[in-house]
């Protein structure tokens, strides 16, 4: 059983995107998946609850109490997946502590760039937290997402991330600025299911693996 929790403290980087993708991939390998929405804007609970298939469980979240919460329920998934909000506030810092790996979307922006030092900052306190309690190192990563390929922002990115690397590295998959992403969550798919044979399933089948070796899961 892993925790995962997608988050940034800043709004837009496809934090709900990325994680009911995930949750969907991990459903698809026969996995039992929880998404856990740790944000007021309830994007990924809205897309679990007009999906047809009903291989994904969710729950909404709006208090501060997810690390309480999760150890009491956390043996009947696989993976509990948790989309943490936009914003530095107590159910972002409750989930944070929460996880076991956590990734953080970064869209290629100077703004984004600047305030992924915000994320690392809140990211530090978590650790130390956990380290207090006796409780692993959180694992975290930076995840590019809505790369535009063969841009100088998008390189850009790339290498002042690596600033943070001791922190948070990057991984390997990279996830690209398409439209299967917008247009398959509108009908309550992920790219995967949604157009199986595209470039965005294949980037979220790589993430998919790259994250469960991660997890250290089969
Ligand atoms: N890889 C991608 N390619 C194209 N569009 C994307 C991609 N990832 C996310 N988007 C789009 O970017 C917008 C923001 O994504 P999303 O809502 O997942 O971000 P978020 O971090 O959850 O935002 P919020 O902080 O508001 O909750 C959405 O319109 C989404 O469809
Ligand atoms: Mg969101």
């Amino acid at each position: 059983m892993t925790i995962i929790g997608i988050g940034n403290t800043k709004g837009g980087a496809g934090k709900s995107t990325i994680a009911c993708n995930l949750a969907v991939a991990a459903a698809k390998k026969g996995k039992k998946v929880l998404l856990i929405d740790a944000d007021i804007h309830s994007s990924s609970s809205a897309f679990v609850s007009i999906r047809e298939n009903k291989n994904i469980e969710t729950e909404w979240i709006k208090t501060p109490t997810v690390h309480e919460d999760l150890p009491k329920i956390k043996n009947n998934y696989d993976w509990v997946l948790i989309d943490v909000g936009g914003r530095d506030n107590a159910i972002f810092r409750s989930s944070l502590i929460a996880c076991d790996l956590f990734i953080i979307p970064v869209k290629p922006s100077v703004f984004d760039i600047w305030d992924t030092i915000d994320t690392i900052e809140v990211l530090k306190e978590a650790q130390k937290w956990r380290r207090e309690n006796n409780l692993k190192k959180i694992k975290s990563h930076l995840l590019i997402n809505m790369l535009k390929a063969h841009t100088i922002i998008g390189r850009e990115t790339i290498m002042e991330l690596q600033e943070f690397k001791a922190e948070a590295p990057i991984l390997i998959t990279r996830i690209g600025d398409r439209s299967a992403f917008q247009n398959s969550i509108t009908k309550g798919l992920g790219v995967l299911e949604y157009e199986p044979s595209s470039k965005a399933a294949f980037e979220i089948a790589a993430l998919y693996s790259e994250i469960n070796d991660l997890a250290g899961e089969k």
